[in-house]
């Protein structure tokens, strides 16, 4: 398979702290590909500089055979990386389908084709119950979902997902990830920041190791959890 998403030697440092450092992976096209690490690995921080939020200091970040790494925000959901927020930020007076709209609008200038794509999406997510809903009023594994079906909306060929299933219980977690297996069988490539093993090993096809902004290993599922470095430095024996 080919990359849809290349990483080379990309670092970012705030004042003297180096929080990614000089991280190369490439992403295959169709796969889903997972980054695990300890709290403050740079996990977020690999997600801004995708997602243009931060200019990488060095290196280069090449999307579907375009360089990106500098591009603003906008453009770089233009070009199609879709990404969820780790603190789930959807606009809370707004109703659920309001919220996927917005997400709709991006490429659709006709109010009614940006809904009844949200309504495809809501469904997808499993939220198509209660689109008329206020976001405030959801439950935390709703939420989620909503992030999800938002950032989906905006029709990404790469979803970038910041710990989605922070928080929630193995049966919601479930949900989540049988919600993204069939997103992946429609072709969409998934990069996931997450925490909980129990998805990462449902989900992912390589796991990405990462701990003081390096990579440790990289590698198939059932290599990575056996790593010694990977044990010691972040899944103690319990979680294997
Ligand atoms: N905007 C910022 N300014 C200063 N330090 C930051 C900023 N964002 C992240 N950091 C620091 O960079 C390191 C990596 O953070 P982060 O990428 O959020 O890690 P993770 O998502 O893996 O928990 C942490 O030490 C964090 O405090
Ligand atoms: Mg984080």
């Amino acid at each position: 398979m080919s990359a849809i998403l290349k990483v080379d030697g990309i670092s970012k440092r705030f004042r003297g702290l180096v929080a990614v450092d000089r991280l190369s992976f490439d992403v295959p096209e169709g796969g889903i590909f997972a980054v695990i690490g300890p709290n403050g690995a740079g996990k977020t921080t690999l997600f801004n500089m995708i997602a243009g939020v931060y200019t990488p200091d060095n290196g280069t970040i090449t999307f579907a055979g375009d360089r990106i790494d500098g591009l603003p925000p906008n453009e770089v959901a233009q070009r199609g990386i879709g990404r969820t927020f780790q603190i789930v930020r959807p606009f809370p007076a707004l109703t659920v389908e309001e919220n996927v709209v917005i997400g709709a609008l991006m490429r659709r200038t006709s109010v009614t084709d940006a809904r009844t794509h949200a309504h495809e999406v809501l469904r997808r997510l499993d939220l198509y119950d209660k689109r008329a809903q206020r976001a405030s009023s959801l439950t935390l594994p709703d939420r989620k979902r909503l992030e999800v079906a938002r950032s989906l909306a905006t029709d990404p060929r790469l979803l970038l997902l910041d710990e989605v299933m922070a928080g929630l219980r193995p049966t919601e977690t479930d949900r989540i990830v049988s919600i993204l297996k069939e997103l992946n069988q429609t072709g969409l490539t998934i990069l996931l920041i997450e925490h909980v093993m129990r998805a990462v090993m449902a989900l992912a096809g390589r796991i990405l190791v990462l701990h003081h902004g390096a990579a440790i290993t990289e590698g198939v599922p059932t290599e990575v959890v056996r790593n010694q470095a990977v044990i010691d430095s972040y899944l103690g024996a319990e979680d294997i």
